[in-house]
């Protein structure tokens, strides 16, 4: 069994699809486990850009692709994204947990109704229905995929409760014959199948969606998502045991991004912040929006890497630092006087923390599309590896398949 678990380091859209794709040849199959279609995981390949909300990032390597009961399931967007497939040319091998929590139209509603509730201080939101998705489920109230390819689950408490609570609670008859019909025949036990794959001699890719900042629990509280998104969610979100979870790799960008709203230590409201947001086309894969920018911060980076059990590391878009004259990296927070790099200590306070830079060679115009890096890209990884006691195995420098560089030896996938 070599199975590996591929989770973002910071507040998602690390790079994570292209690093899935770039791997998924080694697997057998590529499995969602958490999140919804609140995702967007974008991979390039020869100029054509593909964006998926839920179908595994293995899709466009024709792999076995398997959503698991930890995952908010929209059936809507999971049929847009199986046309898609099927447009180049093949039908998606795809099997979804009969647990998987189904997002239905009302979950979006909700999702609106309660960003309006926050007046000046939403979450930001994907509106994707995700957080009163997994709420529902906790309430007993949605459906899950096999109940409704069944048509087994009576949605009307689920209706009552909305019509309580919201003045205009669409009808989704419509939909749910719909969904019923792209759920049909594909439903089915996850984890059973990851088990049986194992014991067969297959491996399986993991595929984490957002990233260990916006974790439910371990994130920054309130403004995360609706579910985990830490590695120890895999067994849990799959129902396998933990044995079955193989190695971690974490991916993290050079710099950081966030969307939404939500405190954000390094946050660049300069010139510098939005040359990096524009040359790293840093707008957000599911909704467009801007994506906030600011520079990699090693005190954030260090607790994520401890949260997930990370074993080897995935840096991404360094190419984009060769576009700005500066390079920095936040290494302490200041706060009450104080220096701390303990960032579980100051999360409540986060907002009010000042970061504490050490400036570093600058990337401006270093030529990163060959086989091995420049000396300054090679001792800024050293730097980063020092700091987080992790290899660092996978460089990507551009947006293709082709612009990644390999480092050394990688445990379980090489
Ligand atoms: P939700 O997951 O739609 O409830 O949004 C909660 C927070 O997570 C918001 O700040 C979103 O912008 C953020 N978020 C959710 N999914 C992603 C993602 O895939 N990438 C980056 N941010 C995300």
């Amino acid at each position: 069994m070599r199975n590996l678990c591929i989770v973002g380091l910071q507040w998602g859209d690390e790079g994570k699809g292209k690093i899935v794709d770039y791997y998924a040849d080694r697997f057998d199959a590529v499995v969602r486990y958490n999140g919804g279609s609140n995702a967007g995981h974008t991979i390039v390949i020869g100029g054509r850009t593909f964006v998926f909300h839920l179908l595994p990032s293995g899709s466009l390597k024709r792999k076995r692709l398997l959503i698991g009961p930890g995952v908010a399931l929209d059936p809507l967007t999971l049929r847009e994204e199986l046309e898609l497939i099927a447009k180049e040319g093949g039908e998606a091998d795809l099997l979804v947990d009969s647990r998987a929590t189904v997002v239905t139209p009302l979950e979006k509603e909700m999702d609106t109704f309660i960003e309006k509730l926050r007046g000046d201080n939403p979450i930001g939101t994907t509106k994707r229905g995700i957080g009163p998705s997994y709420a529902m489920r906790a309430l007993r109230l949605s459906p899950r995929a096999g109940d409704l390819a069944d048509g087994t689950f009576d949605m009307s408490s689920a209706i009552a409760f909305y019509r309580s609570i919201m003045k205009d609670v669409p009808d989704i008859t419509k939909w749910v014959s719909q969904a019923k019909d792209v759920l049909k025949g594909k439903t089915g036990d996850v984890g059973g199948t990851i088990i049986e794959t194992n014991e067969r001699g297959g491996s399986v890719m993991f595929e984490g969606a957002q990233g260990a900042l916006l974790d439910l629990v371990y994130g920054t509280y309130p403004y995360v998502t609706g579910a985990h998104t830490i590695a120890s969610y895999v067994p849990a979100g799959l129902g396998i045991p933990n044995s079955a979870m193989g190695d971690v790799m974490g991916v993290a960008k050079a710099y950081t991004t966030r969307v939404g709203g939500g405190p954000f230590p390094t946050e660049m409201l300069d010139e510098t912040g939005t040359k990096i947001r524009t040359e790293g086309k840093e707008y957000g894969a599911t909704t467009g929006r801007p994506r906030r920018v600011g520079w990699l911060d090693l005190v954030a980076l260090k607790y994520a890497v401890r949260l997930n059990g990370v074993s080897e590391l995935a840096l991404t878009k360094l190419d984009v630092l060769t576009k700005v004259g500066e390079m920095k990296v936040c290494t302490h927070y200041s706060v009450d006087g104080e220096e701390t790099s303990d960032f579980s200590r100051v999360l409540p306070r986060l907002a009010s923390v000042k970061p504490v830079y050490k400036e570093l060679p600058s990337f401006s115009g270093a030529e990163l599309h060959r086989d091995i890096l420049p000396r300054v890209a090679e001792d800024f990884v050293g730097y980063l590896e020092d700091e987080l006691k992790v290899k660092v195995t996978l460089v990507s420098t551009g947006e293709e398949r082709s612009a990644t560089i390999r480092r050394g030896f990688v445990s379980k996938v090489s």
